[in-house]
């Protein structure tokens, strides 16, 4: 089966009550990990690709291991670019071959995100790719902002609703309390669901995004820690809210970070435990293995995608 775009797919999701998975790859056994977990599960499969794992792997190579997935497969699998910051990064990966494009105009002033979103979408449409759009903006935890001053930045239900019409964009990345990386929260992790159901009430059906997904895995963490590592206080967003916001309305979750942590903890164990090993390949291996069975996790028991294809 040749790639696909997300249109089928998030009909499917959304009327099923579960997600899709959207996952961050950057070389090939990330790949390879996720490829396998997804062909395991029989799950549909979203691999996106940001500006920087473009640059750090050069365009051609991560577009033909993806081809190579889909040969080797045959799920339906989503080649995305995540974060597109310009027009002009789109319009380079829609030429590529992606199937589904994220323009992202949430640091710019709702009128010009309007514009840009809806430029994306006109070069696009046009040629038969979707498109994704944020807005609101995804907070950290940072010392000092106020809870108000954070909600400020989610999403605005009735805001939503025009963006969407106006800019006929496919699937709408929002902000209700996620945010990227390994620091998501300091105190209790906290969505707002509310905020959540407004906006699906106000666009039944319409296919929702939920950034900054990872659960932060408590036993990657602790692993990277005990093999030399120093990432305390991590925090993500707990696996129950994520099969929560699955059911209300969100059809794509995305996940970046609980791969580089089960990544780095693969790696980080072995060499401790082998510390004159320096075959790439006995490292990544088991590195492979570990994104593979996190997102056989992710998939069976989160998502709720197993055997949707
Ligand atoms: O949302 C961002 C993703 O985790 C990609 O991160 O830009 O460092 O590749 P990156
Ligand atoms: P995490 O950092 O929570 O994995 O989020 C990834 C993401 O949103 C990619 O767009
Ligand atoms: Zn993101």
């Amino acid at each position: 089966m040749p790639l696909v775009t997300s249109t089928d797919m998030f009909k499917k999701a959304y009327e099923g009550s579960y997600a899709v998975g959207a996952f961050n790859v950057n070389n090939m056994e990330i790949i390879q990990g996720i490829v396998e977990a997804a062909q395991e599960e029989k799950a549909p499969l979203i691999l996106q690709v940001s500006a920087g794992a473009r640059k750090y792997a050069k365009p051609v190579y991560l577009k033909k291991l993806v081809e190579a997935a889909v040969e080797e497969t045959d799920l339906p699998i989503v080649l995305h670019l995540d974060h597109g910051e310009s027009y002009e990064i789109c319009k380079a990966c829609v030429d590529d071959g992606f199937t589904s494009v994220m323009i992202d105009g949430s640091k710019l002033p709702f009128e010009d995100n309007i514009a840009l979103t809806k430029k994306v979408v006109d070069y696009a449409h046009d040629r038969g790719v979707v498109v994704e759009a944020e807005l609101g903006k995804l907070a950290g935890i940072e010392d000092n902002v106020k809870v108000s001053d954070r909600e400020a930045t989610f999403t605005d239900p009735d805001q939503a609703v025009e963006f969407v019409e106006r800019t006929g964009i496919d699937s709408l990345a929002i902000a209700i309390g996620t945010s990227h990386g390994a620091y998501k929260f300091k105190g209790d992790p906290m969505l707002d669901f509310e905020r959540l159901e407004r906006i699906t009430g106000m666009l039944p059906g319409f296919p929702l995004v939920l950034h900054g997904a990872s659960t932060v895995l408590p036993e990657f963490v602790d692993l990277c820690n005990k093999y030399g590592g120093n990432i305390p206080g991590a925090k993500g967003v707990p696996e129950e809210m994520l099969k929560r916001a699955s059911k209300q309305g969100i059809c794509k979750i995305n996940i970046d970070t609980d791969l580089r942590l089960a990544l780095t903890a693969a790696v980080r164990k072995f060499l401790s435990e082998n510390p004159s090993e320096f075959d790439p390949r006995k490292y990544l291996g088991p590195a492979r293995d570990a994104i593979r069975m996190m997102v056989q996790h992710k998939i069976r028991n989160v998502l709720g995608c197993s055997g949707k294809i």
